[in-house]
């Protein structure tokens, strides 16, 4: 096994696994790409929808009469006179059906004018009445409301228990009791939530450009919103200027522009503005943790306990899965890991980048650095020493798992020293941490579809989402490599809802879903064309692919990818300000199919952990019920000169128990302990344990 280094060798016949450069690129860098916004239809008018500004209550009215004075406005919806929508699993898309105000920021109007100008003058004269109510919008321990939910996200069990780890806490030589703290953040997305939505009432056709994740969902949704037959809906999605998660679901604004449409017969766009994005398309929610971990003097586990507190909103039951990485990590059969919720007047909590595992990985691996410290020993030897050898909740096998070879892997690339003292410079504190990774492997099923020109050219048709990550690029060599043709006789066709059914661009399951769909049309394409003797005819020679039944089996192993962070840090002693010098990253994520996107999703991933170690924080205002930063001049989130030189690297894994092309999926787990080892470094450097994010200059002082 040995680390595999980018080369800019690409062989065009060998594609997959090279370093093929964004085959987008040169659209994205001179303006030629069109996002949702920019789509131009004749006739194109504006929504600018009109936000709460209460934390709880309901609208008593709405006077839309200096608005609808204004020039070129079309037309004001309000919560009377909307039109009614059909049910949706999703209640914050019942957007305008009733008078209630869960939260600040929910939106209680929208206006439709000529201009984005006239939209935006027309919803701040629309007048709101308003009854409120109180509101509690502050997550803590012993709230009266929390509760243990059924499930938490991803559909686990909220609650975990085996044998007795009280008695074995109890009972252990060693132990820590800590307690951390992770605040609300948000994924800040480029581009922020955008559609222009074109209802055709000739041909009761409704097109939508969308940013989002994946056209699929957005398509049903408002199929079902609009009580429109699936036929009649395209959502088309050929750029998008990231999501993290927030664009995973549909958000209000696709809603709102298809409504606008319909009232006025015209295009709509609906582009938020960033600042109402804090409230309406989801945060990474608060969480409280408290770890309790025992060993004996050797360092063996005995015990762990890993209770989450969290928050979500009174119109969704949303509970980030904080603790589910307890369940995967480590040897120890003594252990509880457990959530519970409380329902607030906060704006909807949704997926954010590694959900679940992101919080809890800063929390469990901080622990595992302060056993390691009460200890006496090497924080990597601690995690090596407790390796288990199937997965601890489960007792399933890994289908892979190669932890430790990224921990040793980047010990030895960062020049891990082990247990040190802190160095001084000066004012500045110098000190390093180490943290482990995990991120589970999902899949979905897909369709897609390949054709065969006679000219020796392919078309692949796969409604994949790329969101910034070049999976267009990376589908594009699966198809090559599967077809056994250069990579520039392959044109790439996604993100339009017409095509088959495909999974949304999250959970790090986009690559191995959609792939495997391309994998297969295109082998099979690859047989047709076998078998096919003369020329082809003019239509050429298709094949489809539907994974359905091959994506959906459950092999007998636990899947996960896992990795190990590096991190140096100076601390300021005068200033407080903390800032990492450099951070490397060892990932075992099965095979990696582009080097260059690859890498680019791991530093990716590694410097939005940064950013939540030292500067990321959404704070929720207990007045006002609301989310205090809300732009990016508030909500600090990593510039160049806060990032070092960040390292990738990876394990050459050979996993054969996860899809055709050996992936386990890259876009989240670069974040998960990223923190957790800037955190154990900070508490190196300074001699001082952290216990609550972001590492800001008042905390460290
Ligand atoms: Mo990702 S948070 O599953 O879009």
């Amino acid at each position: 096994m040995s680390p595999t280094t980018a080369t800019l060798d690409t062989a065009a016949q060998a594609s997959l696994g090279t370093p093929v450069p964004r085959l987008e690129a040169r659209d994205k860098v001179t303006g030629t790409a069109r996002y949702a916004a920019e789509q131009n239809p004749p006739r194109r008018a504006y929504g600018w929808p009109v936000p709460a500004t209460i934390a709880h209550g309901r609208v008593t009215a709405v006077d839309t009469t200096a608005a609808l004075a204004l020039p070129g406005v079309l037309a004001v919806l309000t919560p009377y006179d909307a039109p009614r929508l059909g049910p949706s699993d999703d209640p914050t898309l019942q957007l305008l059906q009733d008078t209630r105000v869960p939260h600040r920021g929910w939106y209680v109007a929208l206006a439709v004018a000529d201009t984005l100008e006239g939209a935006r003058a027309a919803a701040e004269a629309v007048r709101v009445g308003y009854e409120a109510e109180p509101h509690d919008v502050t997550l803590r321990e012993g709230h009266p409301g929390l509760y243990t939910p059924e499930e938490v996200n991803g559909g686990y069990p909220a609650h975990r228990e085996h044998g007795d780890p009280d008695a074995a806490f109890a009972a252990a030589p060693v132990r820590v009791d800590v307690r951390y703290s992770v605040p609300p953040l948000h994924n800040h997305a480029m581009e922020p939530h955008a559609a222009t939505a074109d209802w055709d009432a000739g041909r009761g056709h409704l097109t939508v450009y969308d940013s989002c994740q994946g056209t699929t969902v957005v398509r049903t949704v408002l199929a079902g919103l609009f009580r429109l037959p699936e036929d009649r809906v395209t959502v088309l999605a050929e750029h998008v200027g990231g999501g993290f998660g927030s664009k995973s679901t549909p958000r209000p604004h696709v809603v709102l522009a298809v409504m606008a449409t319909r009232r006025c017969g015209r295009p709509v766009t609906v582009a938020l503005p960033r600042q109402h994005l804090a409230a309406c398309v989801g945060h990474r929610a608060p969480t409280l943790h408290r770890v309790r971990l025992g060993a004996r003097p050797d360092g063996t586990l005995t015990s762990l306990t890993h209770e989450v507190l969290t928050h979500t909103s009174r119109v969704r039951e949303f509970v980030e899965q904080a603790a589910v990485p307890g369940r995967v990590m480590y040897a120890v059969r003594d252990s509880r890991t457990t959530h519970r919720v409380a329902a607030l007047d906060v704006p909807t909590p949704s997926w954010m980048r590694a959900p679940g595992e992101t919080p809890g990985m800063y929390a469990l691996e901080s622990a595992m650095d302060e056993l390691a410290d009460a200890l006496g020993m090497d924080p990597v030897e601690l995690r090596v020493r407790n390796d288990p050898a199937t997965e601890p909740d489960s007792g399933r096998p890994f289908s892979s798992r190669h932890l430790v070879e990224c921990l040793r892997e980047g010990a030895t690339r960062f020049g891990w020293t082990g247990h040190r003292p802190p160095l001084r410079e000066g004012p500045l504190l110098i000190g390093s941490g180490v943290a482990a990774a995990t991120y589970p492997v999902y899949i979905a099923p897909a369709g897609a579809r390949a054709h065969a020109r006679p000219d020796g050219s392919y078309l692949v048709e796969v409604n994949a989402t790329d969101i910034g990550t070049g999976a267009r690029t990376v589908l594009s060599q699966i198809a090559a490599d599967a077809l056994g043709v250069p990579l520039d006789a392959v044109t790439l066709s996604l993100g339009n809802s017409a095509l088959p059914p495909t999974p949304v661009a999250g959970g790090s399951a986009g690559t191995a879903s959609w792939g495997w769909a391309v994998h297969d049309a295109c082998t099979a394409l690859t047989d047709r064309l076998a078998r096919h003797h003369g020329p082809l005819p003019d239509a050429g020679l298709s094949a489809s692919a539907d994974t359905t039944q091959s994506a959906k089996q459950k092999p007998p192993y636990a899947r996960h990818a896992f990795g190990a962070h590096f991190a140096e840090v100076q601390a300021d002693t005068v200033t407080g300000e903390v800032r990492v010098r450099r951070l490397l990253g060892v990932f075992a994520a099965g095979r990696i199919l582009n080097p260059r996107t690859a890498r680019s999703q791991f530093i990716g991933g590694m410097v939005m952990g940064l950013g939540m170690a030292l500067t990321e924080h959404s704070g929720l205002d207990p007045a006002f019920g609301d989310f205090a930063e809300r732009d990016l001049a508030a909500y600090h989130v990593p510039v160049n000169a806060d990032v070092p030189a960040v390292e990738a690297h990876w394990i050459d894994e050979h996993d054969k128990h996860l899809n055709p092309m050996g992936g386990k999926g890259i876009g989240e787990i670069g974040i998960v302990g990223a923190a957790a080892a800037i955190g154990n470094a900070v508490s190196r450097a300074t001699g001082r344990r952290l216990r609550e994010l972001p590492l800001t200059p008042d905390r460290v002082l």
